[in-house]
């Protein structure tokens, strides 16, 4: 079991622009059965968390689509806010350490997927809980944005490969410095 943060990524390190836009990911070309694939990847998830900005990135993209909830795995969402009820979907404001726990009971010996945003895949890396990096590189640059890891960490490159557009990359995360 592994905890992977799975995230796309602008070249200058943004995973969405000032106003939560990913418009400059879905213009990309990608193979979607090509390296560290998403198809592949969730196979082996058991359980995903995200915090309160994604969640309700993916309900108003989801009212604005018509989409259904994507995900089949007990879900966790990190926030101080009122949202409404959604099954499969826990609310939390724990600390990661036992949601974390939580998250690998249920997810039965499958990995957990920390889905974003950055500093809450911080937060689990600060509690030595996080395995891996698994970045989709876009070649676009933002300036500005919201961060992909805003932490000072030295990572280990596992894998790299290229899918279309994209820089694909796999890092295992060390021990933080002393
Ligand atoms: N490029 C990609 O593949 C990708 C992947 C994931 C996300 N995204 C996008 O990137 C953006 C991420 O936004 P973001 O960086 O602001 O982060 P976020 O993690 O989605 O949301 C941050 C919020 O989560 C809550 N939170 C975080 N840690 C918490 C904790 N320990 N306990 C309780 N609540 C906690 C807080 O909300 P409260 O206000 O409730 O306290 C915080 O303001 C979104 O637009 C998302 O759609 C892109």
């Amino acid at each position: 079991m592994k905890t992977v943060f799975y995230s796309a990524t602008t070249l200058d390190g943004y995973i969405a622009d000032e106003n939560d836009s990913l418009d400059w990911l879905f213009v990309q070309d990608q193979d979607e059965g090509g390296p560290l694939n998403y198809g592949d990847f969730i196979k082996d998830v058991g359980a995903i968390c995200m915090g309160a900005t994604t969640y309700q990135w993916i309900l108003d993209h989801n009212a604005r689509t018509g989409e259904a909830w994507a995900y089949e795995q007990p879900s966790w969402v990190f926030t101080h806010r009122e949202f409404a009820p959604q099954e499969g979907v826990t609310f939390t404001a724990d600390d990661v350490k036992d949601v974390h726990a939580e998250m690998a009971t249920a997810a039965g010996g499958k990995d957990v997927w920390v889905v974003g945003g950055g500093d809450l895949a911080g937060q689990f890396a600060d509690a030595g809980l996080l395995d891996e990096l698994i970045l989709y590189i876009a070649p676009v640059t933002l300036g500005a944005g919201r961060p992909l890891f805003p932490r000072r960490r030295d990572l280990v490159l596992l894998e790299l490969a290229q899918n279309k557009a994209f820089a694909c990359a796999r890092y295992s995360v060390g021990p933080a410095r002393a």
